[in-house]
């Protein structure tokens, strides 16, 4: 078995450039990217999963403006590219070459298990593209091009990241060595799955049809009370603990998101809300994430008005990842047996 301390404490996370950030993003993946930066602990790289958007059509010009709107929202959010490495997949092609290989080592019934693929197929799962089933290969590759050890992602990626442990462990097996690491998932926290505010049963996504099911780092303060004002809930006070929010899917995403955007425990928030009504705890969240998300919002229209500062960056970002990246494929190359890739 690999031992994963001989590596360099490393964290790799993505986000899709497929439409807007949500609350969910931010909550369950971004605010915990900069905590991981800022602990100290980690060297962090972070990327704009851009390959990984075009296996589902996207338009172009608009994944050319998602892919900045997302860079300016990393860094609003306090990702800070110099202490971070922070760009686009694209623009650091050993991804899709280690992906390659990971196509070769991953076994198509692995691929046809994945959930996600399910989901985005839908019933016509012939007419999906090849990408999206090869989807988690190159997602693997993202991870392991690095040697990361640490992957911050929200609940909906942990088979994924089940997945890249099995791509390493079966590439270390096959070959004979000790080269991938087997990399944690680190889905921790209140918010690691926030709720549809329309619908408690399905999660908080950019593709769900109503804009009222979500709140969007775009959004303004009026947007923000007004989708928490009618998000849904029940008829019954807030409880005295937490079990009480068990069968209550709706009230526990609201403290669930209070308790995130506050950095507190949910139980925290239902000792000081116990017994009261919807009608009075929802302006206080309104006015918690206004307080919290306004900034971010501010900043990221400021940053994207100067589109040619955010292309610097992240190309900047690409050579620093490509240097860590090279010396990792060739070392792969080798190890598989491609002339000319060192012995
Ligand atoms: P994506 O773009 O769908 O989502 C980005 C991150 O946001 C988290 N997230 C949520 N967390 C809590 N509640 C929600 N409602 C919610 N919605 C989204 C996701 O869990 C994720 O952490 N396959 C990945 C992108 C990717 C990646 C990677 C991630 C590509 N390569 C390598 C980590 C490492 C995805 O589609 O995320």
């Amino acid at each position: 078995m690999t031992d994963n301390t001989t590596f360099t404490p490393r964290v790799f996370s993505g986000i899709q450039p497929s439409g807007g950030l949500t609350l969910g993003n931010y909550l369950g993946a971004i605010k915990r990217f900069v905590e991981m930066q800022d602990g100290g602990t980690y060297q962090t790289i972070y990327c704009m999963v851009d390959l990984h958007a075009i296996t589902v059509w996207q338009n172009p010009s608009d994944l050319r403006r998602n892919t900045r709107e997302l860079a300016a929202g990393y860094i609003a959010s306090g990702i800070d590219p110099e202490r971070s490495i922070l760009m686009n997949q694209s623009q650091v092609p050993e991804h899709t070459q280690l992906g390659w290989i990971f196509n070769c080592v991953a076994r198509m019934g692995w691929m046809k298990r994945m959930t996600q693929f399910k989901d985005k197929a839908g019933k016509n799962a012939e007419n999906a593209s090849l990408g999206l089933l090869a989807y988690p290969a190159l997602m693997a590759a993202d991870i392991l091009l690095y040697h990361s050890t640490h992957v911050p992602v929200g609940d909906d990626q942990k088979q994924h990241l089940e997945l890249t442990r099995d791509v390493a462990t079966k590439f270390n097996h096959d070959y004979g060595v000790d080269f991938f690491p087997i990399t944690e998932p680190v889905i921790h926290g209140v918010a690691t799955r926030v709720m549809s505010l329309r619908d408690g049963s399905k999660k908080m996504s950019k593709s769900d049809p109503s804009d009222m099911s979500r709140i969007n780092l775009t959004d303004d303060a009026d947007a923000i009370a007004q989708k928490i004002r009618k998000a849904k809930t029940d008829p019954e006070p807030l409880p005295d603990t937490l079990d009480g929010l068990a069968d209550r899917p709706e009230a526990a995403n609201l403290v669930n998101i209070y308790a995130a955007l506050d950095d507190r425990g949910a139980d925290d928030v239902i000792a000081e809300f116990a017994g009261q009504q919807f009608g009075a705890f929802k302006p206080k969240l309104a006015d918690l994430a206004v307080a919290k998300l306004s900034p971010i919002s501010c900043e990221m229209s400021r940053l994207m008005d100067d589109s040619a500062e955010l292309d610097r960056l992240l190309a900047r970002g690409a050579d620093r990842a490509r240097e860590l990246a090279a010396p990792v494929l060739k070392k792969t190359y080798e190890i598989v047996g491609m002339v000319g890739a060192g012995t």
